[in-house]
């Protein structure tokens, strides 16, 4: 495992082991994140959530009802995870502190990463973690940080991200995160509060303010501070990914998908070579 994976998931634990119990995210954004994948493709299924921080996910796929549930993280987040995972009022979870990209398993009919692979060393290593613990026939899906449609945030936010990586996390979270999100937060409000007229489509952010703006202050400043507190995210392409779908042979050729979230990010998945459940 790279240091600078390590030092990643030490970032990620100052920052989901000082929230308040619980899940950070709502039913509808978890829906959302895991389509074309839902209930059904969960309900009966061995799941593995590969960085699963403080299992503010995992607490939602529980409710689709899962044979098993099993999240790994390489940070101390999993203490959190824990935590919310056993006041989730179900068993058939476990949560282990491993680095996803040297992680292997017999094989899980499910296999999810949402929001880690674009923060990994090689992040290619850890796509290919993700479908080499998939059973043949089974199905995976990922998302992350697209190069397309984040210019405002490549441009500002990774020139802080290495000052503010080195600082004490509670300096970042309430020093820079609180008030550097302030102004973005009444952005997307009022972009929200408006009227969809085409001509305001083509300000930045446009889609990924629409979808935010549905939360609170608090949530604005987790994502801030989550963009701040981590020393290292790359910005992927829809080519590179593509490439990362052909490339892999035990992915079933035809399965595919990358499909664009918000504007700025991307879902991507499929499934492996082999009999379908
Ligand atoms: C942005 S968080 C996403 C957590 C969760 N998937 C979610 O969406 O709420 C990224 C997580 O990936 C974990 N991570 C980073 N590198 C890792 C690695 N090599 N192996 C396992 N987990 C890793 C971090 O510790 C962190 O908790």
């Amino acid at each position: 495992m790279s240091r600078a994976d390590q030092q990643t998931a030490d970032a990620f634990a100052s920052s989901w082991n000082n929230l308040p119990p619980g899940s950070v995210y709502t039913t509808a954004q978890v829906a959302d994140w895991f389509a074309p994948l839902g209930p059904d493709d969960i309900r009966g299924a061995r799941v593995l959530e590969m960085g699963c921080g403080n299992a503010s996910l995992m607490v939602h796929v529980l409710r689709w009802s899962p044979a098993q549930l099993d999240g790994i993280d390489l940070g101390a987040a999993v203490d959190s995870a824990q935590k919310n995972l056993a006041t989730s009022g179900f068993s058939n979870w476990t949560v282990r502190q491993e680095d996803l990209t040297t992680f292997s398993s017999a094989g899980y009919d499910v296999v999810y990463s949402i929001g880690v692979l674009h923060h990994l060393t090689m992040p290619k290593a850890g796509f290919d973690a993700v479908v080499r613990n998939t059973r043949p026939g089974g199905r995976f899906h990922c998302w992350v940080y697209a190069r397309e449609g984040n210019a405002l945030v490549i441009g500002v936010v990774d020139p802080l991200r290495r000052i503010a990586s080195r600082l004490p996390w509670w300096l970042t979270k309430y020093g820079l995160a609180t008030p550097l999100v302030f102004p973005y937060f009444l952005y997307a409000k009022a972009l929200r509060a408006l009227p969809r007229w085409r001509a305001l489509r083509a300000l930045p952010l446009y889609d990924y303010s629409q979808w935010i703006a549905q939360r609170e202050f608090a949530f604005f400043r987790h994502v801030a501070f989550d963009q701040l507190v981590t020393p290292r995210t790359v910005y992927l392409d829809r080519g590179t990914l593509e490439k990362w779908l052909c490339e892999n042979g035990r992915v079933a050729p035809g399965s595919t998908y990358v499909t664009m979230r918000n504007g700025n990010s991307w879902k991507f998945g499929g499934q492996t070579r082999g009999e379908p459940a």
